[in-house]
């Protein structure tokens, strides 16, 4: 599967910070069940190599993947676990090189129009705007459709009920991903039944007919 591909299977892909192993696998199935197949699991907790093994092993409608991958270490220690796609708030030369070497779906973070044009260089279309609000959110993708359109983007990092769907009918964002269908209050809750709720509203959003 390319990256782009996997942009495809859901509009919206859960950033998500798994405090503790034997949460995972319920989490996991509330989000699947909801509609929301790919899951990003960030590498931010110690937990998050185990959750990726045990979501991989009991839940086989996920999509499972890396998040915040930094290094070259750790994106073989997620693929070790399980993880069939990564993403990462940036890019560097080390990991261009890991990522493309294991031939999986690979988001790199971007800001800039250079970020994105090396990004490119360095093989990879479908990349993360990240942190999306901070840098510009939908103005600055809009802007860099104009002269990058080429390139597909997943925007992360602020981005919530209330304007994933403006995101979302912009030509260049395939998806856009976020921690607020797995809020740290309802994960500590064990309350799965909001997270299915939240992910089947967010699996209702639809991308921009352009974008597909
Ligand atoms: C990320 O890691 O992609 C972002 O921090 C998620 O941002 P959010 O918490 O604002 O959704």
């Amino acid at each position: 599967m390319k990256a782009r591909e996997l942009l495809r299977l859901a509009p919206v892909m859960p950033v998500i910070v798994v405090p503790d192993a034997g949460l995972a696998v319920d989490m996991a199935r509330a989000l699947v069940d909801g509609g929301l197949p790919v899951l990003e699991i960030t590498l931010r907790t110690p937990a998050a190599f185990e959750a990726m093994r045990r979501i991989r092993d009991a839940v086989p409608g996920a999509v499972v993947g890396a998040g915040t991958v930094l290094d070259r270490a750790q994106w073989q220690r997620a693929v070790d676990s399980g993880a069939v796609f990564g993403v990462s708030p940036g890019l560097t030369p080390e990991l261009a090189s890991a990522a493309r070497a294991g031939g999986l779906p690979f988001l790199p973070g971007v800001a800039t129009a250079s970020e994105a044009m090396r990004a490119a260089d360095e093989g990879f279309d479908t990349l993360k705007l990240f942190p999306a609000e901070a840098v510009g959110g939908r103005a600055l993708l809009r802007s860099l459709h104009g002269p990058l359109p080429h390139l597909q983007f997943c925007p992360t990092g602020g981005i919530h009920a209330g304007n994933a769907a403006e995101y979302l009918a912009l030509p260049n964002v395939g998806c856009v991903g976020g921690s607020w269908i797995t809020p740290e209050a309802l994960v500590a809750a064990r309350d799965w039944d909001r997270v299915r709720e939240l992910a089947a509203q967010a699996a209702a959003l639809r991308p921009g007919a352009s974008a597909r």
